[in-house]
């Protein structure tokens, strides 16, 4: 399994609240489930680091640069990638990223304004060049409204996001699978696990 490297690396990517976190959980238990170790982490966050910058720029109204917004999350990439994620495929492992790399490229680039060429320099930096193997965006009915820093930032925000992702995928559309995710929670994991399956065994037959 894998292309280049020991193991296999699927983030997850799209705005708030489209079921991320279930389709997440779903697609690790359907993997491990097939003898398959996986690792599953969220971005910002993994690491001691990661989760003290995701209070700190989620949670503390602190930060008002996007420059500095868009520094922290990758600094805590550029850990995450040290600790877990190179060691992880080191070791033949899946791991599923809750967001990654293009979430900056989307939220600091196409949501805040931030030059796209700059910041796409900066993850190539962070994450030693490691690109997702696949990577799901999940497209639901949501704005992304909710309660922390980045979810209130508002609906044009969320539009320009938005764009960002439809760009991103036309780029690259062999790593980028769009799913719909305005549908039962059992459709999407099917359609997610027909990809992965694709990627690892080169066949969509669920029953192996
Ligand atoms: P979530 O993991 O619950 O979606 O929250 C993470 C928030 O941080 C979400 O609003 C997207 C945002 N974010 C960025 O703005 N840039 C980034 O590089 C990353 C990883 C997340």
């Amino acid at each position: 399994m894998g292309r280049e490297r020991a193991g296999v690396l699927i983030s997850f990517e799209g705005v708030e609240k489209v079921g991320k976190t279930t389709q997440i959980g779903r697609l690790a238990a359907w993997l491990r489930s097939r003898k398959l170790t996986v690792r599953v982490v969220r971005e910002p966050g993994g690491t001691m680091l990661g989760e003290s910058l995701r209070s700190l720029l989620l949670h503390s109204g602190e930060i008002k640069s996007a420059k500095a917004e868009l520094l922290l999350f990758a600094a805590a990439r550029a850990e995450l990638v040290t600790q877990i994620i190179i060691p992880s495929l080191n070791q033949g492992e899946v791991v599923i990223l809750d967001r990654f790399s293009d979430s900056s490229v989307a939220y600091q680039g196409f949501g805040r304004g931030l030059d796209v060429q700059w910041i796409q320099m900066l993850n190539e930096e962070v994450t030693e060049g490691i690109r997702p193997d696949i990577t799901f965006l999940l497209q639901g009915s949501s704005f992304g409204q909710g309660d922390d820093k980045i979810e209130t930032s508002g609906q044009e925000f969320f539009e320009r996001v938005r764009t960002g992702y439809s760009k991103m995928v036309a780029e690259d559309p062999s790593r980028w699978h769009m799913i719909s995710s305005a549908r039962p929670v059992d459709d999407v994991a099917k359609d997610i696990q027909k990809v992965v399956m694709a990627y690892l065994w080169g066949q969509d037959d669920m029953d192996r």
